[in-house]
């Protein structure tokens, strides 16, 4: 098992998007690059590619998107529980970002992560809601013989260690190890990024 751990220092507005008049070299982008946050794209650079990508809890999209939009993953799952959020997903996907015929290239889900019914491969990820939640939705994946992903990345609002010891410690989630823990500093305050990867 593999760790790393370090300090990024910089701001981070969660909330910006900007659209980027040029390309950026990394991997094959289709249009016009989008600036994610410092804290998707430090998550979205960590994605394993060539995989589908379900972005859980997802609210703006961005980084399902920004995945989609990246033409490096092979499906892209955006989930969410209100289903307002999801529509206004949808509807700015089929505005701004559908690229000619490729739309099955990525699902919209209206439900709570721990209501899915289908199987999660590839990348996982969870950020911006509580550790509690972050736990329920795992388990009930797990439960279901949902959970297969490769890679699960988490990014609790807080109660990160609380998060990872459990993981960590449980059998429930004995076939995942911690494979890289990241600080970042946002707004003044660290947050942590939790990376499993199974084995
Ligand atoms: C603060 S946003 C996080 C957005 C994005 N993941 C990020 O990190 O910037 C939290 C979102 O999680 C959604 N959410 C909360 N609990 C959820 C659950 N159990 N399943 C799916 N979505 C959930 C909320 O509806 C909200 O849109």
């Amino acid at each position: 098992m593999s760790q790393s751990f370090y300090l990024s220092a910089f701001a981070v507005n969660d909330d910006s998007l900007v659209a980027c008049a040029q390309n950026q070299v990394h991997g094959s982008y289709f249009g016009p690059m989008i600036k994610l946050s410092n804290r998707m794209q430090h998550i979205f650079d960590r994605l394993l590619p060539g995989q589908p990508v379900w972005d859980l809890c997802c609210d703006h999209g961005y980084l399902g998107l920004q995945a989609y939009r990246s033409g490096l993953f092979t499906q892209v799952f955006l989930v969410d529980k209100v289903p307002e959020i999801i529509s206004e997903l949808e509807h700015r996907f089929y505005s701004n970002y559908l690229k000619d015929g490729q739309s099955a290239q990525v699902k919209f889900i209206a439900l709570p992560g721990e209501d899915l019914v289908d199987e999660i491969q590839g990348n996982l990820v969870i950020a911006g809601v509580g550790a509690h939640t972050i736990l329920k939705i795992l388990m009930n994946l797990r439960k279901k013989g949902l959970l297969s992903a490769k890679q699960v990345i988490l990014l609790p609002q807080r109660q990160e260690q609380w998060l990872e010891d459990i993981i960590s410690a449980s059998e429930t989630f004995g076939d995942y190890n911690l494979f890289e823990k990241h600080e970042l500093l946002e707004r003044g305050r660290l947050r942590k990024v939790l990376i499993f990867r199974r084995n």
